[in-house]
């Protein structure tokens, strides 16, 4: 960990290299604090998935510097592909983008030809192109309500736990990937139960990527913005929260009165303290900002086919368009 004097040192050196190279930072709410203090105070933005990808589309920077995982970058890049996109590291992926190969997912849909492929946003820009609809989390329930309305059965990939959710909610016919994120798929039932126990009066606010069983607990149920959304809104003066701990620093700086406690996963206590932080989200530190802009080249810049990406393009501008 850097040392304050090291991370003010940082600060003031990205603040200089953002305005040299005409940049602008997004990140994600599961950053660490210090990230997403920097993209705020630097007229960048933080925010849920969905947002990211419409803020870089639209802002006039000739360079997106994207903090979060690597789809959040490659969506950044085919939906600008004049712009330069850079990302701390692009070692940064995400468990739900691993498990769900190409060539093995488009087999799958081809097994189903008569149905609308809806992938989620956390996929790799080759699976966004085999698509009919890329959706965040924000939008799916939405999304698939609206699509099951017309008639349209469904594929749905990676996420097997907010296709489940989103299924049980719409009553769509979707059949899945059965794909999964590694940090939601730790948050345990009965702990949450124990914790819920010790602290009545608390609302807990769950992610669907998590468990059934978890999201049945919940009085709240959303993608990141939905779950700030619902911190603010619900009267309730404590909150369990099940989903990256990222989140806390939002939700804190909205509600300062408000008292938030991480959910239970399988390590903690025992093994860590904070085990709900997606190891690539961590990734994104400050050296890495500044080395990203200082530098740009291989280690850092976004790249996608321009084949690819003109097919990517349809499904994600049909998503942004679905709820302009
Ligand atoms: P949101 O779209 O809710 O921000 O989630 C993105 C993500 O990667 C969740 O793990
Ligand atoms: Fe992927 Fe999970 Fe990390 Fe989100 S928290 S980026 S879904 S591994």
């Amino acid at each position: 960990p850097l040392t304050e004097a090291q991370q003010a040192e940082y600060i003031a050196r990205i603040k200089d290299l953002l305005r040299e190279k005409n940049a602008v930072l997004v990140a994600h709410y599961y950053t660490d604090p210090e990230i997403q203090a920097l993209a705020e105070a630097t007229g960048g933005k933080v925010s849920d998935s969905l947002e990211m990808a419409r803020f870089g589309a639209e802002h006039p920077a000739e360079t997106l510097i994207v903090a979060g995982v690597k789809f959040m970058g490659e969506t950044a890049k085919i939906l600008t592909p004049n712009k330069r996109v850079l990302m701390p590291t692009l070692d940064a992926t995400c468990s739900l983008d691993i498990g769900c190969p190409i060539e093995e997912f488009s087999a799958f849909c081809d097994e189903y030809p008569d149905r609308t492929v809806v992938v989620y946003a956390n996929t790799s820009a080759a699976v966004k192109a085999r698509a009919d609809w890329v959706v965040t989390s924000s939008i799916a329930l939405e999304l698939v309500d609206y699509l099951d309305a017309k008639g349209e059965k469904i594929v749905w990939g990676p996420d097997k736990h907010l296709g489940n959710y989103i299924a049980k909610k719409t009553g769509a016919d979707m059949v899945m990937w059965q794909g999964a994120c590694i940090v939601h798929d730790e948050f345990k039932t009965k702990a949450l139960e124990d914790l819920k126990a010790v602290y009545p009066e608390a609302a807990i606010l769950v992610h669907p990527e998590s468990p059934e069983q978890v999201v049945n607990l919940a009085d709240a149920v959303g993608s990141t913005s939905q779950l700030i959304k619902a911190s603010q809104e619900l009267p309730n003066e404590t909150f369990i929260v099940a989903t990256d701990r990222g989140i806390f620093y939002k939700m804190q700086q909205l509600s300062p009165h408000k008292h938030f406690i991480e959910a239970p996963t399988a390590g903690s206590g025992a093994t860590c303290r904070s085990c709900a932080h997606c190891p690539w989200m961590a990734m994104n530190g400050l050296a890495a900002i500044a080395e990203a802009l200082e530098t740009g080249g291989p280690k850092h810049e976004i790249f996608v086919d321009p084949d690819l990406a003109k097919r990517a393009l349809k499904p994600l501008n049909r998503m942004l368009d679905f709820k302009a």
